[in-house]
């Protein structure tokens, strides 16, 4: 059904802040003076042609790419000149337009490997208090497990992630995502290259985490995913904010049709 989503019923500061962000590479702004908010418990759609900017913009919101001008607050502080690592750490989750796992890790191991500050990385944590570290190793192992269950994966748990196919990486994806714990998570395309039934599970396994609380920021093509999962949707073309609304409205819009049509898709 095309029907938005209801409004969430959060806090009314946002999460998540874009002030008048600029990325230029050369003589391109692939992100030109953008802003937006994020609100607590909301799921954000980013739509747009190819080459709008979008995972650009989700670079910068992660840390990856440092802005030319502007800044980004999460939860209220401005983190424009942390590191990625140091975003991740304050609940910053994202994925990739092409994910990339350990090819020859298995999923377990590829899963593992994305949880954050566990004690075991410190070699003197492990010195001091070896009981503790192993403890901690176990319940990241119940975890990881529970998390490839959850998006239906426990079968291949043991096995390397090279036998998966383009929809399971999404899905493994979604799990490494979510050994972090994030209170935010920004989804790059998750459906693109996905069958039909691997698309329903994720669609689903998005709306189940998102009823945890936990606020999402999409980029996706999908316009049936996008209008049954999107509170709010925002459209990039050519590095701007085109036009923002609930998923009927922006379908609507002659401008934004106008920039699928006529852009650089
Ligand atoms: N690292 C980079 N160096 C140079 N140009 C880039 C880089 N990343 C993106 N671009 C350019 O910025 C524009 C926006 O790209 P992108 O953010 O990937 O768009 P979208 O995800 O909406 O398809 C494109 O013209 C792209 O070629
Ligand atoms: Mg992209």
């Amino acid at each position: 059904m095309m029907t938005p989503n209801s409004s969430p019923s959060g806090s009314a500061s946002p999460v998540l802040e874009v002030r008048n962000i600029v990325k230029r590479y050369g003589g391109l702004s692939a992100v030109d003076n953008v802003s937006f908010s994020l609100r607590q418990g909301e799921i954000l759609g980013l739509i747009g042609p190819n080459g709008a900017g979008k995972t650009t913009m989700f670079d910068l919101v992660a840390g990856s790419a440092q802005p030319t001008a502007g800044q980004i607050m999460l939860g209220g502080r401005d983190v424009s000149a942390e590191p990625a690592h140091a975003r991740i750490t304050n609940g910053l989750g994202r994925t990739f337009q092409i994910p990339k796992p350990f090819p020859e890790l298995s999923l377990l191991d590829n899963v593992l490997l994305a949880r954050q500050g566990q004690a075991g990385e410190s070699l003197f944590a492990n010195f001091l208090r070896p009981g503790q570290v192993a403890a901690q190793e176990r319940a990241a192992r119940e975890k990881a497990k529970e998390l490839l269950d959850f998006v239906l994966l426990s079968r291949l748990t043991h096995e390397p992630a090279r036998v998966l196919s383009g929809g399971q990486r999404k899905l493994l994806e979604l799990a490494r995502v979510l050994m972090a714990d994030p209170a935010i998570i920004l989804l790059d395309e998750p459906a693109a290259g996905v069958n039909a039934s691997l698309l329903e599970v994720i669609i689903e396994r998005i709306k189940e985490i998102n009823a945890r609380g936990i606020t999402f920021l999409l980029i996706e093509h999908n316009i049936d995913m996008v209008s049954r999962l999107c509170h709010r949707v925002l459209v990039m073309a050519s590095g701007q904010l085109l036009c923002e609304g609930t998923p009927d409205e922006v379908a609507r819009d002659p401008r934004v049709i106008e920039a699928y049509l006529g852009g650089a898709a």
